[in-house]
């Protein structure tokens, strides 16, 4: 997430550096006392941690008495665009996105700017040259999760494994950066080496057909499975145990998110170990609006804390999992 940053301090620096903060100040939604209105664009219902993220946000809409216009997009950022320019027409106080992709932003984002309509961004970035197109970024930091994966896997194969790669969406923030913190992590392990490496698009049906694939090509070679979500190791999980290999003993299995059904799949000691990432984004969210109409001046950056799982502590937390 750092780079957005960067690169947004950079693009500033070029334009004199007063940009986001004049954006910031315009794009202040006015605190009238009357009905706050937020559209929200999300990716899709890909994964449980997706629907979770919906459930939190529309949960906390509700509570606060927001009313939260909801526009799901099936994965495809064309239908994300045009639920935004229909929040534009819609004149709402606020569009909340969690982008698809991480290109291809600038121009709906400059007509939202235009509309004097303050964007916020959760779950996932966006590369923009000017960053000013939002206030602000909430997020996990996918590198980070990445390489925490990385770490765990290097030690429990003591440093040398076969890895298959269950890519996110391509193009996506977290398939981006997942597989470069993962790619960092095991540098400093020569005998750790990514073997296979193929999109599952966050599914789990597409996360099964991948590892079926990788499991036709590769069965004997396969020491690890990296995937880039739980929905997506529990296809794998399915793949391996229709092809008579054992997930978690024979094949050693790392994800991230950490949903409920990943942490069942420890306790039955066929998932190794999730990194957590948190969709529970309505109350920070909406927090962050609030402070935002009070004027107060946001970080450009807000950072979701994650921690990682395994199979020892499985059993003990499951119940206390809010997803
Ligand atoms: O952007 C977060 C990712 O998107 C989650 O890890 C995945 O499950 C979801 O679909």
């Amino acid at each position: 997430m750092l780079r957005y940053v960067i690169f947004g301090m950079m693009v500033g620096a070029l334009l004199g550096g007063a940009a986001p903060a004049v954006a910031q100040e315009r794009a202040k939604p006015q605190a009238t006392g009357k009905k706050l209105v937020v559209g929200f664009s999300q990716v899709g219902a890909e994964s449980a941690w997706r629907t979770a993220e919906t459930k939190s946000i529309k949960g906390e809409a509700a509570k606060r008495g927001v009313e939260l216009k909801f526009a799901i997009a099936q994965q495809r950022q064309g239908n994300q665009i045009k639920a935004v320019r229909s929040f534009i027409a819609q004149r709402v106080d606020v569009i909340v996105i969690a982008p698809i992709v991480e290109t291809g932003w600038e121009r709906v984002l400059r007509e939202v700017q235009r509309a004097r309509i303050p964007v916020i961004l959760v779950d996932r970035g966006v590369k923009v040259r000017d960053d000013s197109l939002y206030v602000t970024l909430i997020a996990s930091d996918f590198v980070e999760e990445g390489r925490m994966a990385a770490e765990w896997l290097a030690k429990k194969m003591n440093g040398k494994a076969n890895i298959v790669e269950l890519q996110g969406t391509t193009g996506s923030a977290p398939a981006i950066d997942r597989k470069k913190g993962f790619e960092e992590g095991i540098k400093k392990h020569p005998g750790m080496k990514i073997i296979k490496s193929q999109s599952g698009d966050f599914t789990r049906a597409k996360g099964k057909d991948v590892m079926e694939a990788f499991i036709k090509s590769d069965r004997d070679r396969i020491e690890a499975v990296y995937a880039h979500n739980d929905d997506m190791a529990l296809g794998a999980i399915q793949a391996l145990e229709e092809a008579g290999i054992k997930p978690g003993k024979d094949v050693i299995i790392i994800s991230i998110d950490a949903v409920r059904a990943a942490f069942e799949a420890m306790v039955a000691r066929k998932l190794n170990a999730t990194v957590e990432c948190n969709p529970l984004f309505g109350p920070i969210l909406f927090d962050t609006i609030e402070k935002l109409r009070a004027g107060e001046k946001l970080p450009k950056y807000i950072k979701n804390e994650d921690r990682l799982f395994d199979q020892s502590v499985a059993a003990e937390l499951i119940d206390s999992r809010e997803y």
